[in-house]
């Protein structure tokens, strides 16, 4: 029989690519969305790729009540992917309440749940965020956790401490924090992909709707950074990668007879500049990018890149993909948006 595993934020991002490789990996995830950053149509793409459709609870996690009352109709689920939360940096800055509320809230409801149906499994959603601007680089988990810079940052540092805290408490919990670098890319097969709301605010999806015609050009944030050409250097990690993670993370902890609460860094392990990628995209669809410099970012860490050993040494996974595969599927995803005229608008 298929291990059942509740993804919440299932048909977003992140959530939509783990789907399709739990499946392939003989799981079978039951999702939790309320389609707030998300659409129907992901759902059917799921099944067009791997031939299996998913069950959708379509509910908010913030309703315990109906969360219990749902997953109760459901047997043999062995554990939780916790993805669904808002992820806008600047509107947390503008509507801290709503994140704390919503990241917060969430999260400790999903523990409740594995409370109470005596799942054990838990692999939460976090980010590099959590590093600020680190001192030593690449980070490893041991990393000091700095001030965040903004409320969303907040949410995962508490986040993190919440189920470092509840872990104490309950012997038999199994958790696993995903510390993402900066995903990105999309599916091969063009059919799953990255749905910005509006303008998107991060780099990738604007170079791709930039090449498209729908943003007239990139603002480049700060060229006078201490960098070898002056931008900014993240780590990028292209997102089925990212999505395999999270079965090697589910196996990991499945395979352990005790209590658990591990973090890991999810990252290429390389850093590259904006001035880098946006090159790399050039060559990819042969056409010069419209660009500009601007302004610093506020809140923007100048470099920050991972290292990746603990997630190789103890649950055997590794990036497969490149950051040119990763441009290169970006832009095959945006083109196959134009053709279908779809936006998340
Ligand atoms: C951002 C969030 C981070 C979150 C992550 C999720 C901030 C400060 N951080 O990371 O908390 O976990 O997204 O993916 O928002 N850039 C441009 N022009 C653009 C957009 C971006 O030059 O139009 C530059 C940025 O200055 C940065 C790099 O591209 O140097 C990457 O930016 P972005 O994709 O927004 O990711 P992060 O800021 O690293």
């Amino acid at each position: 029989m298929k291990k059942k595993i509740i993804v919440t934020g299932g048909a977003g991002y992140i959530g939509s690519h783990t789907c399709v490789e739990l499946i392939a990996s003989n799981y079978e995830p039951i999702i939790i969305d309320n389609f707030y950053n998300s659409k129907h149509f992901i759902i059917d793409r799921i099944e067009e790729i791997t031939g299996f459709r998913p069950d959708i609870l379509d509910t908010n996690c913030l309703n315990y009540e109906q969360l219990r009352l749902k997953i109760s109709s459901y047997n043999n689920i062995n554990g939780i992917i916790h993805f669904a939360a808002y992820k806008a940096v600047g509107e947390s800055t503008q509507k801290p309440l709503k994140y704390y509320q919503n990241n917060i809230g969430s999260t400790i409801n999903m523990l409740k749940i594995l409370e109470d149906f005596k799942f054990s499994s838990f692999i939460f959603s976090s980010s590099c965020t959590v590093y600020g601007q680190p001192k030593q680089l690449p980070v490893t988990e041991e990393s000091p956790i700095l001030l965040a810079e903004s409320p969303y940052g907040r949410t995962k540092q508490i986040c993190e401490d919440v189920i470092s805290d509840y872990s104490k408490a309950n012997s038999t919990l199994k958790a696993v924090s995903l510390r993402y670098f900066n995903p990105i890319g999309a599916h091969p097969s063009s059919l799953i992909g990255e749905l910005p709301l509006g303008a998107p605010n991060n780099l990738v999806p604007f170079i791709t709707q930039t090449a498209a015609g729908i943003r007239k050009e990139l603002s480049i944030f700060g060229h006078d950074y201490s960098t070898s050409d002056g931008t900014c250097i993240r780590d990028y990690i292209h997102v089925v990668d990212l999505a395999r993670a999270h079965v090697a993370a589910l196996k990991f902890s499945e395979a352990k007879k005790n209590g658990l609460f591990e973090i890991f860094n999810l990252g290429s392990g390389q850093g590259n500049s904006v001035l880098e990628v946006v090159q790399a995209f050039e060559e990819i669809c042969e056409e010069k990018l419209n660009y500009k410099f601007s302004p610093r970012r506020p809140g923007d860490v100048v470099e920050v890149y991972a290292n990746v050993e603990k997630a190789k040494n103890e649950m055997g996974w590794e990036t497969k993909l490149s950051l040119k595969d990763a441009l290169k599927d970006a832009w095959n995803w945006e083109l196959a948006l134009r053709k279908n005229l779809i936006t998340n608008e």
